[in-house]
């Protein structure tokens, strides 16, 4: 089989993570423990499986941590064997995914679209997978949606093709919004997209189908980041990039995660809740006990 020809992740992490304070003023929300592991790392793990070899990380102020979870620790590795703590080690074992990791700054916040574009130096004219790090696909991470999306996008020569989940029609408010064509293709994989709008009303939505964390980019779409104006909150969006792409002839692609697969969204305490109790109750050593426990609450 011919090598993918997208092998390169950005990983915007620089957001201020407001809407989780207290808990993000000093730690990104990006490391935020979900059951076992913090979100970054399966985001990382779920991309690696996808045949993802390089990270590139649009980090910010606070966003260290990051950093210095996906370094090598040998001293750490060396301190578990000498106490006798080897059965550890493999929880270390991501450390050594064979990929390579780059960081650069978002030296001001304005925004999504924004810190894509500070990828393009990096990105060097080579199409590219954007990944929101603060955002799980499927239990676990057990996703292999951006392998199919960036299938579709070499074999569709595609400029986009951007993953979506339907939600309830009053939460669209809270998302990037399709507008799709209404012919899907043949095997129903796909469909295009006539527009996409950022947080739309209810009443306005041309439908249900809310962005999911994970794009895969040709390098045109930074032309158009780089004239897209301040939208929604004031920040450069990423969808209004995507939405200038479209009406400049772009071939735009949307795929719906299959069914039983979801985003885990990370960014508000409600869903935050929810991903760490769903992570929590399918953890094979602790989640049948807490199963009992929550059981025991409940009564
Ligand atoms: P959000 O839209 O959740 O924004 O970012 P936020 O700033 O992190 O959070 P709130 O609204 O203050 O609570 C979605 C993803 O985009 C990244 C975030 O790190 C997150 O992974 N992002 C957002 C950036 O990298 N830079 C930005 O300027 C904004």
């Amino acid at each position: 089989m011919a090598d993918q020809v997208v092998d390169i992740a950005v990983v915007p992490v620089a957001g201020r993570g407001t809407r989780l304070l207290p808990m993000t003023k000093s730690q990104p929300k990006e490391m935020l423990p979900v059951g076992r592991k913090p979100v970054v790392q399966y985001v990382v793990e779920e991309l690696v499986r996808c045949g993802i070899k390089r990270f590139l990380f649009i980090t910010g102020p606070g966003k260290t941590a990051i950093e210095n979870h996906f370094d090598l620790n040998p001293e750490l590795i060396q301190m578990l064997r000498e106490t006798g703590k080897e059965e550890l080690l493999r929880e270390l074992a991501f450390e050594r995914a064979a990929v390579d990791y780059f960081y650069t700054r978002q030296r001001r916040q304005l925004g999504l679209g924004h810190a894509v574009l500070c990828a393009e130096p990096m990105v060097d004219g080579q199409p590219f997978v954007v990944a929101l790090g603060d955002s799980i696909i499927g239990l676990q991470a057990q996703s292999d949606i951006v392998a199919r999306m960036i299938a579709v996008f070499e074999t569709e020569k595609a400029d986009a093709v951007i993953a979506f989940e339907t939600v309830p029609r009053e939460d669209v408010i809270y998302y990037g919004i399709a507008e799709p064509e209404k012919n899907w293709d043949t095997n129903g994989h796909f469909f295009a997209l006539k527009g996409i709008i950022e947080k739309p009303s209810p009443e306005t939505a041309p439908s249900c189908l809310a962005v999911a964390a994970r794009y895969v980019f040709s390098p045109v779409i930074f032309t158009h980041l780089k004239h897209t104006k301040p939208g929604k909150g004031e920040e450069i969006q990423l969808t209004d990039a995507i939405q200038r792409l479209i009406e400049s002839g772009g071939k735009v692609l949307g795929m719906r995660l299959p069914e039983g697969e979801r985003r885990f969204d990370i960014g508000n305490f409600e869903s935050y809740f929810r991903a760490f109790v769903e992570f929590a109750l399918a953890d094979e050593e602790y989640g049948e006990g807490l199963r009992e426990y929550i059981k025991h609450l409940m009564r």
